[in-house]
């Protein structure tokens, strides 16, 4: 019997982990920018019973992803979208953080919208981060949510003049992660299909490691010590979210994004005056 088809961006801890709660009885077409990368996770999840295909991908290259795409089609019905990838402020300067985190993700939420199977259902990682940057205008809003993504980068909003520095560019990629994920689902609908985002706040993994290491690095460990849960999150807890946006108990929710961050953001907005901001 033919398999269903799982895309997966990111051969990270985050999308290891929603793959291994989600990808079973699957095939999983996995691709990363890192092939060593992606390598890595199919070896250790091939070696626990799991069917993946480790592909080179770039999620700031529409012919990358386009790519991707075409060599999950060949390997069947395309049921099951995870995205995964994306650089953090720490990691990469505004342009590839603009390049890879908000314009390759409207991409790719476009391009498997137009493809995926009837009933198909996707998750895209947004971040924490996006939901402490304040509030845009409505009209801002309305056009990170439907610009079409190959002029999404020219917009004001998005020239250099207007982004102050790397975790700027990173919280209105992740701003814009959400708001396409609102107009995605009303033409992932068309095919019965749902997609949401998951908001996570540090969650431990190579990207938060890199941060913690990083010039905001006190920033980020005085954040989870003083939240509500007083700890970083696993990959685990992402998947737990994950598993329910993707299986069918989650089926009234489409165009939505679950913020998991142990109550960071609440205690950033109305916590103690004296926690990190
Ligand atoms: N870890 C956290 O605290 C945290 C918090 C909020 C959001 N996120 C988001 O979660 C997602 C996954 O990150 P993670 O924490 O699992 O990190 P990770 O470092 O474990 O994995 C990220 C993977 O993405 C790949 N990648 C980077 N740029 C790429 C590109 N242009 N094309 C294809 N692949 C690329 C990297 O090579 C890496 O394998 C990211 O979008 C990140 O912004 C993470």
């Amino acid at each position: 019997m033919e398999k269903e088809v799982m895309i997966l961006t990111g051969a990270g801890q985050i999308g290891m982990a929603i793959a291994r709660r989600m990808g079973y009885g699957k095939k999983i077409i996995l691709g990363d920018k890192k092939p060593e990368n992606a390598r890595a996770v199919a070896k250790i999840m091939n070696e626990a019973g799991f069917d993946v295909l480790p592909m080179e991908m770039d999620l700031s290259s529409k012919d990358s992803i386009l790519n991707l795409i075409a060599e999950a089609k060949k390997a069947g019905r395309i049921t099951m979208l995870v995205n995964a990838a994306g650089v953090s402020p720490s990691q990469a300067p505004i342009e590839e953080i603009l390049k890879a985190d908000l314009y390759g993700t409207a991409v790719l939420l476009e391009e498997v919208g137009k493809i995926i199977a009837p009933g198909g259902v996707g998750v895209t990682i947004s971040s924490q981060s996006g939901h402490r940057m304040e509030q845009l205008s409505p009209r801002a809003d309305e056009q990170l949510a439907c610009t079409p993504p190959e002029e999404l980068l020219s917009l004001e909003i998005l020239q250099p003049e207007n982004i102050r520095d790397t975790l700027h560019a990173y919280q209105m990629a992740k701003r814009c992660n959400e708001k396409r994920v609102m107009a995605e689902a009303v033409k992932w609908g068309k095919r019965n299909a749902r997609i949401n985002a998951i908001a996570p706040g540090i969650i431990v993994t190579p990207l938060a490691l890199d941060e913690f290491n990083g010039p905001r690095g006190d920033f980020y460990k005085n954040m989870f010590a003083n939240s509500p849960a007083g700890r970083p999150g696993t990959a685990d807890e992402v998947a737990n979210v994950a598993e329910l946006l993707l299986s069918d108990k989650g089926a009234f929710i489409t165009g939505s994004t679950f913020l998991i961050d142990g109550g960071a953001t609440s205690n950033y907005f109305y916590g103690s005056p004296l926690s990190a901001k």
